[in-house]
């Protein structure tokens, strides 16, 4: 068993964050909450990061034009991250980022993939599509990330039903709820060794 190091990747609301946070306070996962940075400097996720004292940083273009990604990968190295977490993180990752930390960066993508990924699918994109392309079923997938968009190796997926009167919004709402569920129950596996990660059981 590895103790997984977090570091969190979020430009909204952090919900996602929070459930991992959740679970390992109340002992299911077992982890250190290490770092949360944020593209948003009015983003929810660096509030919650304050209220559960979790160190936390505003890092954009604006703050340091051009190196971005390596200030990133210098405040999780200096914070002993090994896992980083991208949870609803709306700017894409460089290469350098995805090779220093190998085989161990994770997002969330709120639909089964590889069905609605890629450029432009996020957000409300994603859930307008599946009910135009008239799926009888959504969900959410965890992945690893690699230098295109949503096509790294799937670690989890939940589903959920689509309902005849589903809207973008109603069916992102559901999906959000399983996403919670799914991430902590994918870090649960991989912290026990159940998912391979890179070359390394972690
Ligand atoms: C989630 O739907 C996630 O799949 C997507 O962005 C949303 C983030 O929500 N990438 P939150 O910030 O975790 O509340």
């Amino acid at each position: 068993m590895k103790i997984l190091n977090l570091g969190f990747l979020c430009s909204h609301g952090g919900s996602n964050m929070q459930a991992i946070i959740n679970s390992v306070h109340d002992g299911r996962l077992q982890a250190n909450l290490c770092a949360v940075i944020s593209n948003n400097s009015q983003s929810g996720a660096l509030q919650r990061a304050q209220k559960h004292a979790i160190p936390n940083y505003h890092i954009s273009e604006k703050t340091h034009p051009s190196h971005v990604d390596d200030k990133i990968t210098e405040l999780f190295k200096y914070h002993k991250v090994n896992t980083v977490i991208l949870a609803g993180y709306m700017k894409p990752v460089s290469h350098c980022l995805i090779e220093a930390f190998s085989g161990c960066v994770l997002n969330i993508h709120p639909a089964l993939l590889p069905k609605f990924g890629g450029r432009g699918m996020y957000g409300m994109n994603v859930h307008r599509a599946v009910l135009q392309a008239g799926e009888q079923v959504s969900g959410a997938t965890v992945h690893l990330v690699n230098s295109e968009y949503d096509s790294g190796k799937i670690l989890g997926q939940m589903q959920v039903m689509v309902q005849p009167d589903d809207t973008p919004e109603t069916l992102a709402a559901r999906v959000l709820e399983i996403e919670h569920a799914l991430y902590t129950d994918v870090l649960i596996k991989i912290s026990q060794g159940e998912s391979i990660v890179g070359n390394d059981v972690v």
